[in-house]
């Protein structure tokens, strides 16, 4: 049904978490899901505590037409990363791969950090990107940059302030943003507040749909709202 890409050149800003919930998110209402990864830590297994011995990840899927194919939940489906190294054979045929699968998939996400080579494929095989982003200068500054270079703007759906603690510059910064996006049809969500329940739940291997901590209804709600943007967009 959709590629989804969750992307941001910045490392930490939660690409890898907010790519988690989400997809589990997708897989409780009953869509089947597909998450990959550019990136060989393959840090979804760790939030989830899976050890899964990995014998040959998405290059194996691209190169030879099966691989690893680790299940993280019911309807929710994991396949991971062994090299950040590419060929040119891998590139050529990535995009042809994840094709193939959404014809199985619902729903097709994407984990993305921005190494050499697969970037742009990515970005040109996903229909929709979703930009998880702190709130200072640096990287909002880069996230604009991002927002002007992406050959297609449409797909940018999403902006996902995470990791916030309210401070009077991400307060500024925030207006900035939501007085640039009045013009477009990009969303903002409501800012993901940095919460020592999120660290809570990592170590006890939980999504945040699994969790009834306190606190924990407003960022499902802030997700939820991400999520709305997904199905119905
Ligand atoms: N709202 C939040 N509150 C507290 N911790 C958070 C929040 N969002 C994410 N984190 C934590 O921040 C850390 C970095 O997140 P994550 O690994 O998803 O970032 P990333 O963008 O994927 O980084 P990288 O570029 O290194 O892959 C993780 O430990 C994650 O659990
Ligand atoms: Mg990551």
């Amino acid at each position: 049904m959709s590629k989804v890409l969750i992307k941001n050149n910045k490392g930490g800003v939660g690409k890898s978490w907010l790519t988690l919930q989400l997809s589990s998110g997708l897989a409780k209402i009953g869509y089947k899901v597909l998450v990959v990864t550019s990136d060989s830590q393959n840090d979804i297994l760790g939030f989830l505590g899976i050890e899964a011995p990995i014998k040959g990840g998405l290059e194996n899927w691209v190169n030879k037409g099966e691989g690893d194919l680790i299940r993280l939940r019911d309807n929710l489906f994991y396949i991971p990363l062994i090299t950040n190294i590419f060929s040119k054979q891998f590139k050529e045929k990535l995009k042809d791969r994840l094709n193939k699968f959404s014809k199985e998939y619902d729903y097709i996400l994407i984990d993305a950090v921005p190494v050499m080579g697969i970037d742009k494929e990515f970005e040109e095989v996903a229909d929709k990107i979703i930009i998880p982003t702190f709130m200072d200068n640096v990287t909002c500054n880069g996230v604009e940059k991002m927002i002007d270079n992406i050959a297609d703007i449409n797909k940018i759906k999403v902006i996902v302030p995470n990791r916030f603690l309210g401070s009077k510059d991400e307060k500024i910064m925030l207006e900035h943003l939501k007085n640039m996006l009045l013009t477009s049809n990009i969303f903002l969500s409501n800012p993901i507040k940095h919460k020592a329940i999120v660290t809570g739940l990592n170590s006890k291997y939980k999504t945040i749909w699994e969790s009834k901590a306190k606190g924990i209804n407003e960022i499902q709600e802030t997700i939820g709202s991400v999520l709305e943007v997904i199905l119905h967009e």
